[in-house]
């Protein structure tokens, strides 16, 4: 038979039959895409993998625990036929053909009626990738082209210029600790459909460097704001921005609604009739101290963690957190903006209660190249910050967790 090239089509699979032989690993990779398509799943296998089980437990599929029977596929639309039994492989495909029903065989593609695509998704789109004909089928080829084009169009590296939908009024970003690969993938597609972007000084600078030339960048820090307070003149560069019909990006560091006055900005956004999207980011709190090897909580050592602002010192009376009380808590504290204030924050915490022996870690510059940790304790690390030069931005662990880890600074 002269080989021509596979003609691709998407099944709609709702409530209609779709028999299932096997039920290895093949059918366990294979059976989520069946049931989020809506199939009537009959599985017929003696054997199950436990996720395989699980889903029959969970009443996604139906399972005749059994080997195939002459029969089965009389009243299928679909057939995967993936057991180990290379006869009943083919007797179950000679059933498929004689019964017209389209199907995949694992063991053998040329016997196939069907192929199944490398498949992914993004933004409402499918896309499936097959090899033009059986001579050529590579699995690993297949897969790695989905995988470029489905990266590609989250991270809008891949813009298909007329469907290009940008997402109207501004999107708050969280843009993560700093290195450009801990931002969401929806965050980066918005940048890069970005006309505007004005960026905080924290954050993934290096992302800034990769947008196209007619994308303006500003400054957050350098928005001049005369009469109006900084965050003021912020606001409304955003609102003016978008006014324009510009789709704007505020890129945060972290999370936007983590120390960042993210809602701030959400509110002022609503206020002028601006739609506003808030893209959740990985916050410094958690990701540097881990970046360092340190984790914010750990079995049998701490079961909580407080996230502090150290922007101003406990004697403060613009001080809104209650140190005396988080001196009481057993769990690791994370001190944001602290370095400058950390010797007058050590001091409240070991008057009310905590050992100077408590471990501190600062961690500066976290998930960039420029990371270091400094190890101190309560009772040496305002002298240990002066003398190391600590300076910020800087993650501060005080907590027994400092002590828990792997490598140089951890116990194991
Ligand atoms: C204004 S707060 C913003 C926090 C941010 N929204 C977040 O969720 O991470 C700035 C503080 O976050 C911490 N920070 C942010 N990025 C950091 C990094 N890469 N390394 C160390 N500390 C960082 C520092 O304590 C810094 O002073």
């Amino acid at each position: 038979m002269a080989e021509h090239p596979a003609y691709p089509v998407g099944l709609r699979l709702t409530g209609r039959r779709v028999v299932v032989l096997g039920g290895g690993q093949v059918a366990q990779r294979r059976l989520p895409a069946l049931i989020a398509a809506g199939a009537d799943i009959r599985l017929v296998s003696p054997e199950a993998t436990p996720s395989v089980e699980a889903m029959a437990d969970a009443g996604e599929i139906a399972w005749e625990q059994r080997p195939y029977a002459d029969g089965d596929l009389a009243d299928a639309w679909y057939a995967l036929i993936a057991t180990s039994d290379t006869d009943a492989n083919a007797a179950a495909s000679a059933e498929a053909e004689r019964h017209r029903v389209w199907c995949v065989r694992s063991d053998d593609a040329d016997q196939a009626t069907a192929w199944t695509p490398a498949t992914g998704h993004s933004e409402g789109v499918t896309v499936a990738v097959l090899t033009t004909s059986a001579r050529d089928r590579d699995p690993r080829h297949t897969a790695a082209i989905r995988d470029a084009v489905v990266e590609g169009l989250r991270d809008g590296t891949l813009v298909a210029p007329h469907q290009r939908t940008r997402t109207a009024g501004v999107a708050l970003v969280g843009g993560g600790p700093g290195d450009p690969d801990l931002i969401t993938v929806r965050g980066r597609r918005l940048l890069a459909e970005a006309d505007v972007v004005i960026a905080d000084r924290l954050g993934p600078r290096d992302l800034l460097a990769e947008l196209p030339p007619h994308v303006e960048v500003i400054d957050a820090a350098k928005i001049p704001y005369g009469r109006f307070m900084a965050q003021e003149a912020i606001n409304n560069a955003l609102i003016e921005h978008a006014k324009q019909g510009k789709a704007v990006v505020r890129l945060k560091g972290g999370d936007p609604f983590v120390f960042g006055r993210g809602m701030e900005e959400a509110q002022a956004l609503a206020e002028a009739g601006i739609p506003c999207t808030v893209v959740p980011g990985i916050s410094s709190s958690i990701s540097v101290p881990g970046a360092a090897g340190i984790p914010v909580t750990h079995r049998g050592v701490a079961h909580e963690f407080t996230v502090v602002s150290g922007h101003v010192a406990p004697d403060d009376e613009r001080s809104l957190v209650d140190w005396p009380s988080l001196a009481r808590l057993t769990g690791t504290l994370v001190i944001l903006m602290g370095v400058d204030k950390i010797g007058r924050i050590a001091e409240t915490l070991v008057a009310h209660g905590k050992s100077p022996q408590t471990p501190v870690a600062l961690v500066q510059e976290g998930t960039t190249a420029a990371q270091r940790r400094v190890d101190a304790t309560l009772a040496t690390v305002a002298e240990t910050v002066v003398a190391q030069e600590v300076r910020p931005p800087a993650v501060i662990v005080v907590g027994e967790v400092v002590g828990v880890g792997v490598g140089p600074h951890g116990a194991a």
